[in-house]
C-alpha cells in the first residue's frame, strides 16, 4: 500500500539493546505512536546500528533482540500496514547522512549533550566507551533527517537529541539552502530548506515509576510488562507500598500507586480517589489496587492476544512474519531515505551522476 504523500510524517525507533515492552514505554512513547497511525505516515525504526555502541561483542544478542523489538511492535498493535517499520542497518543513507551532518555539529556540543552524559553515568560506562558511542547522537539526527519528519514522539530522556536534531536541521537550511537565518522553524520547509524542523512529541507521562517508585525498567526488575498475564499484573500491583498502616491514612507521597491512578483510571475518578485518600476516609487500598490492575489489564489485553497469536505462528514464533515485515519496510523506507539524501548532495554541491546503490 503506497501512503499518501500529503500526510505528515513521523519518524522514532528503539534500540534493541534489549526487549521487553513496559508499561513506561506504553505511556512514554507507545500510546503516541498508535494514536498518531491513521493521521501520520510513520516510520517506526529499529536501531540496531546504534546498538552496537554499547554490545558490540554481542551481535547475537542484538540480531535476537532486532526481531525481538519487531515482535513486541506487532504485539502492541503497531501496524506494517499503515506504518512503515525501518531497519537501520539496511538505510545506507542514514550511515552516509550522518557523516554530513557531522561536519554541522560542534563536537563540543555533542560531548555536552545531556541524554549521552546520563547514559553514559547510568551504564557506567566511564571513559571506556568507543568513538561511536557519542557519535551514535549524531546518527539520531540522520535517522530522524533521513525521513524529513515533522514529529518525533518520545520519551522525555531524548529530548536533548531531538533538539540537536533541530539545531543541525535549522544550520543545514541555512548553509545550503538559502534558507534566511530569520525564518522561524516552522517555516524553514516552505522556504526552501530540505529539512522541515522536526518536534519533539513527549507523552503524556514522561516518566513513569516501577513497583518500588524508582524509574520503571527492566533491569531494575520492578516493571509491569504489556505481556503480562492477567493474574500478575494483578500480583505485581498488590505489592506496590502504599506506606499506610490504617485505612484512613493518606497515600505516601511518591507511592507509585498515585501516579498509576493518574495514569490509568479517567480524569474524574482519579481525582475522586485521591481526594478520598487526602481527605481522611476510609479507602480501601485493595479495592483501589485490584480497579487500576484491571484497567492496566483493559489496555494489555489486546497486546497479550496479539503476541500469542504470533508466537503460534510457525517456527520461531512468528519469525517469518517478522522477516516479511523487515523486507517490505526496508524498501519503502529506502525509498524516502534515497530521496533525501539526493536532495541532501544536491543542495551541498555533491551531485555527481546518477546514484545506483542497488537495482530495484
Ligand atoms: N536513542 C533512542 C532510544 O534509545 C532510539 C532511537 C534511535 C531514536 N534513533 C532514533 C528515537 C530516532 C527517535 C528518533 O530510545
Amino acid at each position: 500500500m503506497t501512503l499518501p504523500a500529503s500526510k505528515p510524517r513521523i519518524l522514532t525507533g528503539d534500540t534493541p539493546t534489549s526487549t521487553g515492552l513496559h508499561l513506561g514505554h506504553y505511556v512514554g512513547s507507545l500510546e503516541n505512536r498508535l494514536a498518531l497511525q491513521d493521521q501520520y505516515d510513520c516510520y517506526f525504526l529499529i536501531a540496531n546500528v546504534h546498538a552496537f555502541t554499547t554490545l558490540a561483542d554481542k551481535p547475537a544478542d542484538i540480531r535476537a533482540n532486532t526481531i525481538g523489538i519487531v515482535k513486541d511492535w506487532l504485539a502492541v498493535g503497531l501496524d506494517p500496514e499503515r506504518s512503515t517499520f525501518v531497519l537501520q542497518s539496511e538505510i545506507p543513507a542514514i550511515a552516509e547522512l550522518t557523516f554530513l551532518l557531522a561536519m554541522l555539529i560542534p563536537f563540543n556540543k555533542v560531548m555536552r549533550n545531556p541524554t549521552l552524559k546520563t547514559e553514559i553515568e547510568l551504564k557506567g560506562l566511564g571513559d571506556t566507551y568507543s568513538f561511536g558511542f557519542p557519535m551514535y547522537a549524531v546518527g539520531q539526527c540522520a535517522d530522524i533527517l533521513a525521513f524529513r519528519p515533522d514529529l518525533v514522539p518520545v520519551g522525555e530522556d531524548q529530548e536533548a537529541h531531538i533538539e540537536m536534531c533541530r539545531d543541525v536541521a535549522l544550520k543545514f537550511n541555512q548553509l545550503y539552502c538559502g534558507v534566511n537565518n530569520r525564518t522561524p522553524a516552522d517555516q524553514h520547509a516552505a522556504a526552501g530548506g530540505v529539512f522541515p524542523i522536526p518536534k519533539a512529541k513527549v507523552g503524556r507521562v514522561g516518566r513513569l515509576v516501577g513497583l518500588d517508585g524508582k524509574k520503571m525498567s527492566k533491569s531494575l526488575n520492578n516493571a509491569i510488562y504489556l505481556y503480562d498475564s492477567e493474574k500478575d499484573v494483578q500480583k505485581k500491583l498488590g505489592k506496590v507500598a502504599t506506606g499506610r498502616s490504617k485505612s484512613t491514612d493518606p497515600l505516601a507521597e511518591g507511592s507509585p500507586l498515585a501516579q498509576y491512578i493518574r495514569a490509568f483510571l479517567p480524569a474524574s475518578r482519579a481525582d475522586e480517589l485521591l481526594a478520598s485518600y487526602s481527605s481522611g476516609q476510609e479507602v480501601l487500598d485493595g479495592h483501589v489496587k485490584a480497579e487500576v490492575a484491571a484497567a492496566i489489564n483493559t489496555i494489555i489485553a489486546p497486546m497479550r492476544d496479539r503476541r500469542a497469536k504470533l508466537e503460534s505462528e510457525g517456527p520461531g514464533g512468528g519469525e517469518s512474519i517478522v522477516q516479511e515485515v523487515i523486507r517490505r519496510g526496508v524498501k519503502r523506507a529506502n525509498a524516502i531515505a534515497e530521496e533525501t539524501l539526493h536532495l541532501v548532495k544536491k543542495a551541498m554541491g555533491l551531485d555527481f551522476g546518477d546514484r545506483v546503490v542497488a537495482p530495484r
